[in-house]
C-alpha cells in the first residue's frame, strides 16, 4: 500500500468514525443537525435524521423540508443523494449510489446518484439501488429492492420491486417527525 493510498484510507476511516460513531449517537436532533451541516450534509427546516444513520462521507446529500430519516438507515453518499420535502424514510432503509461493473475485467467502480422526490414513503428495510429516482408521492413497500426508477404516485413492492398499486395525486401533509432522543 503506497503512502497516498494509506492516507486516503485513514482519512476515510476518521470521517466515518466521526459521522457514524460520534454524530449519529448524539441524543439531540439539534446537535446532530449542526454537526451534519458542518460536514456539508444539507438539511431543510423541520427535517430530521434519527440516531444510528450511517453515511459514506461528507457532502453529496441534500434533504428538503419536514422530511424524516428513521433510525439505522444507510445512506451511501459517494454520489449525490437528493431527498425532497415531506419524505418519510423508515428504519433500516439502505440507499446505495455506488457499485462495481460486474462484467468489467477490471471490476471498475461506478457511481450513480439517487433522487427521492417530495412525499415519497419508503418502508422498513427497503433497498434503493444506484441511479434510481423515486417520483413524487411514490411508495416503496417494506423489504422491497428497487432496481429501476418509480413513476410518481406508484406503490411498488417485492424483489425486484414491481407496481402493486397507485396513490392519490393530491397529497398534502407534513412528514416532520422528531420524538425526543430518537
Ligand atoms: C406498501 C404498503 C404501504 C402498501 O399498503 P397497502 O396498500 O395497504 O397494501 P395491501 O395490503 O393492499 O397490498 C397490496 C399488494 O401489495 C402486496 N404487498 C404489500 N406490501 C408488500 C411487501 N412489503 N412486500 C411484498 N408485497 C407486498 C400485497 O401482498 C398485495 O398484493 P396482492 O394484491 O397480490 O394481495 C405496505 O404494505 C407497507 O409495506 N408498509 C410499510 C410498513 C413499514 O415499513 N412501516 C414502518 C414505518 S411507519
Amino acid at each position: 500500500m503506497n503512502l497516498l493510498h494509506w492516507a486516503r484510507q485513514f482519512k476515510h476511516g476518521l470521517v466515518s468514525l466521526y459521522l457514524n460513531d460520534f454524530v449519529a449517537r448524539l441524543l439531540s436532533h439539534a446537535l446532530r443537525r449542526v454537526a451534519y451541516s458542518r460536514a456539508g450534509l444539507v438539511m431543510g427546516s423541520g427535517s430530521s435524521i434519527h440516531r444510528g444513520v450511517r453515511f459514506d462521507g461528507t457532502g453529496n446529500f441534500v434533504m428538503g423540508n419536514n422530511s424524516v430519516i428513521n433510525r439505522g438507515c444507510r445512506l451511501d453518499n459517494r454520489a449525490m443523494v437528493t431527498i425532497g420535502s415531506n419524505v418519510s424514510i423508515s428504519e433500516e432503509v439502505i440507499v446505495l449510489t455506488a457499485d462495481h461493473d460486474p462484467v468489467d475485467r477490471d471490476f471498475s467502480g461506478r457511481e450513480r446518484p439517487v433522487q427521492i422526490d417530495d412525499y415519497v414513503f419508503v418502508g422498513t428495510r427497503a433497498t434503493i439501488l444506484p441511479g434510481v429516482n423515486l417520483g413524487h408521492g411514490a411508495v416503496v413497500a417494506a423489504g422491497a429492492v428497487v432496481t429501476r426508477s418509480v413513476e410518481p404516485f406508484s406503490i411498488v413492492a417485492g424483489v425486484p420491486a414491481r407496481v402493486v398499486g397507485q396513490r392519490r395525486n393530491d397529497l398534502s401533509y407534513s412528514a416532520e417527525y422528531k420524538p425526543f432522543f430518537r
